[in-house]
Parts: C-alpha cells; sequence; structure tokens
C-alpha cells in the first residue's frame, strides 16, 4: 500500500495555493484541508454573532461551538458551517480581512490547531494555509511554500473576486493583499514564514500546470512509489 504523506503548502495570499493543492489532492487522491477557510469561517461566524475580531472570550466562545465541513456540489469544492453552504459568503475581501484579523488571537488558533491536526494525522492530506509546514506539521514529509510577486498575486486575486461578480478596484485588491501579507507575517503568534525544510516554489511566472509538475517531480523523488506516472 502507498504511503499515506502529509503534504503542507504555505505561503502568502494570491501565491496560488488553492488552486494547486486541491489540483494536487485529486491527482494524489488525498483529501484536501484548506486551512484559510476554516478562518474564514470564524470570521463570518464572528461579524453574524457581532463579535469584535479583537475579542478573546467572544471568539473563545464561537470557537467552542464550531462545526466547519468541507465537502463537493457539481464537482466544486463547498464549505459548510453548521451544515450551511458559506463558501460565496466567506470569500469575499471583507473577510478576508476580518480572517486575517482573527487568525492572531491566540484562541482561535489553538482551536483551529487541534482541528486540522485531528483532521491531518493519518495521512493521505494536503494540508494549505500559512502556518502547515511550521507549525501545525512540522514533521510533514513534503513542505511546499508557495510564492508569486505582490502584483501577481493581488492580479490573481482580483480575478477570482471579479469572476465571483463582486465588484472590486485592482488597486484595492493590490494593497489589501500587501496588508495582509504583512499582518500575517508580522503576528507574534504562528506567522507567515518558510519552514526551513519547505521547497520554495515562485509562480510568478509558471502556469497552474508547470507548478502542479514541478511538485510532482519534488513528491516523486523522494517518494518513487506513490505515484505511477
Ligand atoms: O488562505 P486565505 O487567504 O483563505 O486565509 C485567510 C486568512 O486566514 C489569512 O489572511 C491569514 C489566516 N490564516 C492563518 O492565519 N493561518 C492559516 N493556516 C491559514 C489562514
Amino acid at each position: 500500500m502507498n504511503k499515506k504523506l502529509i503534504i503542507t503548502v504555505d505561503g502568502p495570499a494570491g501565491a496560488g495555493k488553492s488552486t494547486v493543492s486541491k489540483i494536487l489532492s485529486e491527482r494524489l487522491d488525498y483529501i484536501y484541508i484548506n486551512t484559510g477557510a476554516m478562518y474564514r469561517v470564524v470570521a463570518l461566524e464572528s461579524k453574524r454573532r457581532n463579535v469584535d475580531p479583537g475579542d478573546e472570550t467572544g471568539l473563545a466562545q464561537i470557537c467552542s461551538g464550531l462545526d466547519i465541513s468541507f465537502g463537493r456540489k457539481d464537482g466544486n469544492l463547498r464549505v459548510f458551517s453548521h451544515g450551511e453552504d458559506v463558501t460565496e459568503e466567506i470569500n469575499t475581501p471583507e473577510m478576508s480581512l476580518r480572517a486575517s484579523r482573527v487568525s492572531a488571537q491566540r484562541v482561535v488558533r489553538n482551536a483551529m490547531a487541534e482541528l486540522q491536526r485531528n483532521m491531518g494525522r493519518g495521512g493521505g492530506v494536503i494540508l494549505e494555509g500559512r502556518d502547515a509546514g511550521t507549525v501545525i506539521f512540522p514533521q510533514a514529509h513534503v513542505k511546499f511554500y508557495l510564492d508569486a510577486a505582490l502584483e501577481e498575486r493581488g492580479k490573481r486575486r482580483y480575478k477570482e473576486i471579479a469572476a465571483r461578480n463582486q465588484k472590486v478596484e485592482l488597486d484595492q485588491v493590490i494593497q489589501e493583499t500587501e496588508k495582509r501579507d504583512f499582518d500575517d507575517s508580522h503576528r507574534a503568534l504562528a506567522p507567515l514564514r518558510m519552514a526551513e525544510d519547505a521547497v520554495l516554489v515562485d509562480s510568478s511566472e509558471l502556469t497552474v500546470e508547470e507548478v502542479i509538475a514541478m511538485m510532482i517531480q519534488i513528491i516523486h523523488t523522494r517518494y518513487p512509489s506513490l505515484l505511477n506516472n
């Protein structure tokens, strides 16, 4: 039987982590865990319940009653909170910034870390986020750090948002991406950084397929029995 690896994909916003993690998980027949979506659900619940992103007590209450799940509808990945499909609602620029704020709180990080370790400990998973390879699974078998130039990342985010018919300006998306990266990499707890043993992949000038091919090559070199092609 194939070894069930833990693979982590970290990096800043808009580097293409979700796109490549999803495709890679399909090729390997692995479970894809989008940890950013989990922070986004906490952000959404905090908005719905009028809890300030800095209110630790209110956030603790939210975290103790979370029910986050992932599923598929018509081949697309969906995120559920208490069984309700919240995929559209959590993927707005407002929720991006709010997720970044709640993710700096210890009570939220501890709750997410426990959930993520439980989901991933059996292996056969691709865990995507900011601290997957540094804090959640420092013992992961293969770690990737996906990066790209700020302008390029901003443009990708802009296209994703515009495709959902949400109104935004490119300049504003680039500014917000820059702010979020700064905040995510300068917070006290589990800041975004590349693990020492991670493989850096710069996707600025690469297509999605080229990035996937590089990642598969690296996995294949280290674990030849895992892939047949
Ligand atoms: O990956 P994303 O853009 O959906 O993440 C939203 C925010 O959640 C991000 O700005 C910071 C936070 N986050 C985090 O702190 N740790 C993670 N592992 C994933 C996301």
